[in-house]
């Protein structure tokens, strides 16, 4: 028996984005388990937050878990999926309340760990912005406050209704428990209430007609604390954290026990604004715009222009150290491009504004002692030396595994096993051993050597020139073939009830399978004869791989692993193309013409597709019965944007964006790009060095646009 998934389930922790990359070439077979496990535990947790009003986990503990699975996602696309609570944020809406329909989507913050990570931030905004607005760079600097996003409807001056954020696009209606909220006008007026410091709003006579405002109640810590005291001497329930307060009490189906809360309000930001002769154009603005018309805004906001930077950072790490004084929590900064068309410009990726970002503080270190070194096989075959660590609480987290990246980080670290070594939680909350602790040696820690064979196949292990990877090379390596079949059967995918990997892992060491499509060929007269294998547990097993076959095509798609073809994918490819006949013909031009489609994600599953094996997997699948094809009509793309209905070809080197932002770029501004030039591209972008594309756009008369072009060109028609 191959026994290599207990210490995979063992992985509690891995790197984020910076490790992200790390990760990517790392263990992707562990990857697999953890994700899984981890999108339960998210679940879970998100219910009891969300829907029980009654979390066991702290927001710290609970951001801990959503970045790992964040990290895990990032760094292996292909085990993406559609389900994971990465991609329905949070909220899950209770019965009990009338769901509401935000007027824009509430999106979340990306966050920031450290200085490096700031400045990557603001060099990707510059990116985005053409060159001649970017002089009009400023940002303003808020708490970010830790409590319950709420979402304020005024209209002619009046609260008409307050809801939840839920899940960023229905929230709940609360609009009677917010009332009860003393800082939350019931009206709001204009002019009349003058605003200290902040720049004066215009004066008017009338307040807007319709106002709709983002916003976060929240409870002091003291009044947090006293009602915690008064409820353990009542002998009544009590919350574990101030935002777990404010969102109990929020959600109360009885608005006089909301009423009896001590709860607070801060607005920052504006949804919607109508009928305002002289609206903000910034978010400064806003926020004094805001105060003018009665609404509660904080004053601990700060204003930097761009060449102000290095200023900016020190405040954040300044603001660090008083935060504890505050008389409410915060859980970061929140740093927001001032003005409002440049956020315009910036858009959005996935559910994170590029004009904004949460800058948390960075994490604690704590010394423990460094029980193994394990090694993990890949998807790929890399292999990846992980710690066994004694388990140590670093910001109430128990952390058992921390990240050892690869033989050169122990060698070069000098880390041996027996060590006491000092282990970081960054914000990323992702645990990295840092260093031995060298004084504290005792004379019979032992130095580690990568294992000479592969812990899974016994076959040599091999480590690539130039590259600090060791793999196995061994390509029948069951490692692999096992994982892969865990993946086709798993819920995402195939969703074949009964079967997991242990599954995959004894029918793949019997034999049975050798390939995917195998697992339509079981024999199970002979499964039958294993131990564990009664009639009852085979014939649970047999159904749900024949209940399989008719899954919708996209799910077959993405059970086949394609590096990058996870859920979203999956169905995108899906929605143009309806058999998997039809799939496999296509070019990496057609590919990258489908919205959300990059030339990475169609160069990809091109390649997949032509190789002989993988085309001849579709036709078993095909032959056992399986659904290869979508009885349907096929479905042209969407668009409304910019540069709607435009096609775009990017080629040679541009001055500042790389090929894919630039990509990006054209796309987010609702333009399609292709790989090749013809008659029907649009524009050519052009850069350093640019080759027969060119040639090939001067031949066909296909207008040709420098980069600062393609810019001008996006803001002319914004
Ligand atoms: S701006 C498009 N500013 O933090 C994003 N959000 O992780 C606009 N939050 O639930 C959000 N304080 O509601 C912004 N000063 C602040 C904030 C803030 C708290 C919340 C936000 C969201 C979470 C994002």
């Amino acid at each position: 028996m191959i026994n290599f998934s207990k210490r995979m389930t063992e992985l509690s922790n891995f790197p984020t984005e910076e490790l992200a990359e790390e990760l990517n070439s790392s263990d992707a077979n562990s990857v697999r388990e953890r994700i899984q496990e981890l999108r339960t535990t998210i679940r879970y947790h998100q219910h009891r937050y969300y829907v029980l009003d009654d979390p066991i986990l702290s927001d710290s503990e609970f951001d801990t878990l959503f970045r790992e699975l964040q990290a895990l996602e990032n760094a292996h696309p292909e085990l993406r999926s559609d389900d994971s609570p990465t991609v329905r944020v949070g909220g899950v809406l209770s019965e009990r309340f009338e769901k509401v329909r935000h007027p824009t989507p509430l999106l979340s913050l990306a966050n920031a760990f450290s200085e490096t990570d700031l400045h990557a931030w603001r060099e990707r905004v510059k990116r985005f912005l053409p060159e001649k607005r970017r002089s009009e760079l400023a940002y303003g600097v808020e708490p970010k406050f830790d409590g319950l996003t709420v979402v304020l409807h005024y209209e002619n001056g009046r609260f008409v209704l307050g809801a939840t954020r839920g899940d960023g696009e229905y929230g709940e209606n609360i609009t009677p428990n917010l009332r009860t909220v003393r800082r939350l006008p019931l009206e709001i007026s204009s002019g009349s209430h003058p605003v200290d410091g902040a720049a004066q709003a215009p004066q008017k006579a009338l307040p807007p007609s319709r106002l709709v405002v983002r916003g976060e109640v929240y409870v002091d810590k003291a009044d947090f604390t006293l009602f915690n005291e008064k409820q353990v001497a009542a002998e009544e329930r009590i919350y574990a954290n101030p935002r777990n307060f404010a969102a109990g009490s929020l959600r109360q189906l009885d608005s006089a026990i909301s009423a009896t809360r001590p709860l607070k309000l801060w607005v920052y930001q504006i949804l919607i604004l109508e009928g305002e002769a002289n609206p903000p154009t910034t978010q400064r603005e806003s926020l004094a715009y805001l105060a003018q018309l009665g609404l509660p805004v904080c004053p601990d906001v700060r204003h930097f222009e761009d060449n102000n930077f290095e200023e900016l950072m020190r405040y954040l790490n300044e603001f660090g150290d008083r935060r504890f004084d505050l008389p409410y929590e915060i859980d970061g900064l929140v740093l927001k491009v001032d003005a409002l068309p440049l956020q315009n410009l910036l858009g959005y990726t996935g559910k994170d504004p590029r004009w904004a970002i949460a800058y948390k503080w960075a994490g604690v270190e704590a010394v423990t002692t460094l029980l193994d070194i394990v090694v993990n096989v890949g998807r790929t075959g890399v292999i990846t030396p992980n710690a066994v660590l004694k388990p140590v609480q670093i910001t109430g987290v128990t952390v058992r595994n921390a990240t050892l990246h690869n033989e050169d980080y122990i060698r070069d670290l000098d880390i041996r096993i027996g060590d006491q070594v000092v282990v970081k939680r960054a914000g990323e909350v992702i645990p990295k051993v840092l260093r031995p602790l060298m004084e504290m040696r005792q004379g019979n820690e032992q130095p580690w050597q990568m294992p000479a064979t592969c812990p899974v196949c016994a076959q040599p292990l091999v480590r690539a020139p130039d590259e600090a990877a060791t793999y196995c090379v061994n390509s029948a390596c069951p490692a692999q073939l096992v994982r892969a079949v865990e993946h086709f059967v798993a819920r995402w995918a195939m969703d074949i009830d009964s079967f997991g990997f242990k599954q995959a892992e004894l029918f793949v060491q019997k034999g049975y399978i050798k390939d995917l499509a195998d697992i339509y060929h079981l024999p199970w007269d002979e499964i039958l004869q294993l131990e564990g294998y009664k009639e009852k547990r085979v014939e649970k097993l047999r159904a749900g791989v024949e209940a399989s076959k008719d899954r919708p095509i996209h799910r077959l798609l993405m059970g086949l692993g394609i590096r990058f073809v996870g859920g979203t994918v999956a169905e995108l490819l899906m929605q143009r193309y309806a058999s998997l006949e039809t799939l496999m013909q296509a070019s990496t031009a057609d590919l990258s013409d489908i919205e959300g489609i990059g030339p990475r994600i169609a160069e990809s599953v091109v390649k997949y597709f032509s190789l002989e094996p993988n085309r001849a997997l579709i036709q078993k699948f095909a032959a056992a019965g399986v659904r290869v094809a979508e009885e349907r009509a096929v479905m042209a793309p969407s668009a409304a944007q910019p540069f709607a209905g435009l096609t775009f070809v990017v080629t040679g080197t541009l001055p500042t964006f790389t090929r894919d932002e630039a990509q990006d770029f054209i796309k987010a501004h609702g333009g399609k790009v292709a790989s090749s030039v013809s008659s029907k591209t649009n524009y050519v972008v052009v850069g350093e060095n640019a080759g027969s594309k060119l040639t090939k756009a001067e031949a066909l008369a296909v207008p040709v646009l420098s980069e600062a072009a393609l810019r001008t060109l996006a803001s002319a028609e914004e």
